[in-house]
């Protein structure tokens, strides 16, 4: 097919029918309360707030391609998103041509030059509670602006400053208040001090809290995202807003510096790739640990799973907890950065034969054991995040997951650059060397390191059949992504379960350590609970298990299905 040709074309009785049809899903979906799907023939933009799904499409709409799309909705999302979207945090982004041919871009945050792996320690080895997590030293050196900037250079089509431009007018003119935004403006007010960034973040221009309905303008903002415009990325790592970070830095304690800043790379990197079924799936490898089990999950299902297993059976669920247990004992053995974690065997961990090796002590009546001799728990992450995917015309894909890493990331802020600092610093291993049930991790490849990129679970994916992308999906939800992402991908893969069905069915997540089942509780019925407990699992219910963004490309209907999890109240897929 050629590049500028649209993907979608038929003759109009045919689409009449397909319409009809997909129609009729639609009204099926709507009336059962799951997320509503979008259709559309040329190009699909979703992500978890609306403003910026529009301005994704409308860069479609002038001929900009899925780069530049993602690129323009991740811009409007750190205007329109706060508590996720973001110039001051970091994410990966998977592409993935026409053709079926992918690459990706890393640009997690990077620990400071004067990081060290004991910074979070006090004089008796002890970690400092909560340390890691919160305040300046907390902060990661940005790797956004970069990772975007970069994607650009390689792969965009229209010039930058009109894919950075729609974010300026949504920061400029501003854009109506969500009830989700005053709802959380109000929260992060409550919890905060008149001397806190966060508290005047969400005031309008006479000092109150901006309103429902109310155009929320952030000038500030719009003037550090006038300077990314004008000069790329050197408007961020250089200049004024450099000078400005670093100076707030120094003056209160933090450790970014302006050689931190002038010095962040992001990087393209080769995703990582296997196979499921006749289905190639590419995902982000390390410092992502989301790719590799991904892959090490779907190796597994396919090496042992019946065709018949009911879904969401409790043998289903069993067998989808035992291989997360697997596959997450090896994310906390191996994962890291792989510009300083040396050998991490990813060949081998997303071979087919690992996967039946890693079964070996797999069976259907029991559950197995986490807990052994050199057991190794988990850091604690935050839980917010945000996923956008794209298809363009020429059906290229883009699957972009980004985070401040909590909520509103670090909370902390400069007043005249308008942005939010994430927190991404919690994500290494803080404690050298201890491992213990509490939640601390030690092993090396996740220590911290001048200049070295925190382990993620971030799992942007594309799932390729017939050399051409047929699903694009990712989803916030800290470690519980990957479990996410795999859960819609084999609802979708392997029960040939329609888009907005997938994204809402019930998902679990099994993290090795602790070792239970966290589960969605109104939707697991009580027979399940039980016949899973008697397997030996412990259960924890739990409201939400993550927000998946997802589009499938359905070449034998001739259409983009679009799909935003219910849970992302203000997001949308828009499509034209
Ligand atoms: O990179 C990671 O894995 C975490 N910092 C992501 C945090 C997250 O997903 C929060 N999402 N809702």
């Amino acid at each position: 097919m050629n590049a500028q040709e649209p993907i979608l074309k038929c003759p109009h009785r045919i689409f009449l029918y397909k319409f009809l049809f997909v129609a009729g899903l639609f009204v099926l979906s709507f009336s059962t309360g799951l997320p509503a799907q979008t259709y559309s023939q040329r190009g699909m933009v979703v992500s978890s707030s609306k403003p910026a799904s529009e301005v994704g499409v409308e860069i479609l709409r002038k001929g900009g391609n899925a780069i530049d799309a993602s690129i323009a909705t991740a811009f409007a999302l750190a205007v329109t998103l706060p508590s996720a979207g973001n110039i001051g945090g970091g994410g990966f982004m998977v592409h993935c041509n026409h053709k079926g041919e992918a690459t990706s871009f890393d640009f997690r945050e990077k620990a400071p030059m004067r990081s060290n792996a004991r910074m979070y320690l006090n004089e008796e080895g002890l970690l400092l509670e909560g340390s890691n997590h919160r305040g300046l030293l907390s902060i990661g050196v940005p790797g956004t602006v970069a990772g975007l900037y970069l994607a650009h250079q390689k792969l965009g089509k229209l010039p930058w400053p009109a894919l950075v431009q729609p974010a300026i007018d949504l920061a400029d003119k501003g854009f109506p208040m969500s009830w989700t935004l005053y709802m959380e403006a109000r929260h992060l007010r409550s919890e905060s001090g008149p001397g806190d960034f966060i508290h005047h973040f969400f005031e309008d221009s006479s000092g109150r809290l901006t309103q429902p309905g109310q155009l929320w303008k952030q000038p500030a903002l719009a003037n550090t995202l006038t300077m990314i415009r004008d000069q790329g990325p050197d408007g961020f790592y250089k200049g004024v807003v450099a000078k400005k970070i670093a100076s707030f830095m120094a003056d209160h304690g933090g450790l970014i510096s302006l050689e931190d800043l002038g010095h962040y790379t992001a990087v393209e990197r080769t995703p990582v790739h296997g196979t499921f079924r006749d289905f190639h799936i590419h995902s982000m490898g390390p410092p992502s640990s989301g790719g590799v089990a991904l892959i090490q999950m779907l190796n597994m299902l396919e090496s042992v799973v019946p065709d018949s297993i009911p879904f969401n059976s409790a043998n289903y669920v069993h067998f989808m907890a035992e291989m997360m247990r697997r596959a997450f004992a090896d994310r906390a053995k191996f994962m890291g950065d792989p510009d300083f974690a040396e050998g991490i065997p990813i060949e081998r961990l997303t071979s087919k034969s690992y996967a039946r090796q890693s079964l070996g002590s797999f069976r259907w009546d029991k559950a197995s054991l986490s807990d052994s001799a050199d057991y190794i728990h988990q850091p604690i992450e935050g839980d917010h995040t945000t996923h956008l995917s794209v298809v363009d015309v020429s059906g290229n894909a883009v699957s972009l997951t980004y985070t401040l890493e909590d909520w509103y990331g670090s909370k902390i802020g400069i007043e005249d650059l308008g942005f939010i600092f994430n927190n991404e610093m919690g994500d290494f291993n803080p404690v050298p060397g201890v491992t213990r049930r509490n939640g601390q991790i030690g092993t090396d490849p996740n220590l911290i390191a001048p200049g070295k990129r925190m382990l993620s679970s971030m799992t942007p994916t594309i799932v390729v059949k017939n050399d051409h992308p047929y699903l694009v999906i990712g989803s916030p939800g800290g470690r519980t992504i990957i479990n996410t992402v795999f859960q819609a991908i084999v609802s979708a893969l392997f029960f040939n379960i329609p888009l907005p069905q997938a994204i809402g069915a019930m998902k679990i997540h099994h993290q090795w350590l602790p070792d239970e089942i966290v589960f969605e509780q109104h939707l697991m019925s009580p027979d399940t609970q039980k016949a899973l407990e008697q397997k030996g699992h412990r259960l924890r219910p739990v409201p939400n298990l993550g927000s998946l963004m997802g589009i499938v490309v359905d070449r034998q209907n001739q259409v983009l299905i679009g799909s935003a999890d219910a849970s992302a109240v203000d997001g949308a897929a828009v499509g034209y």
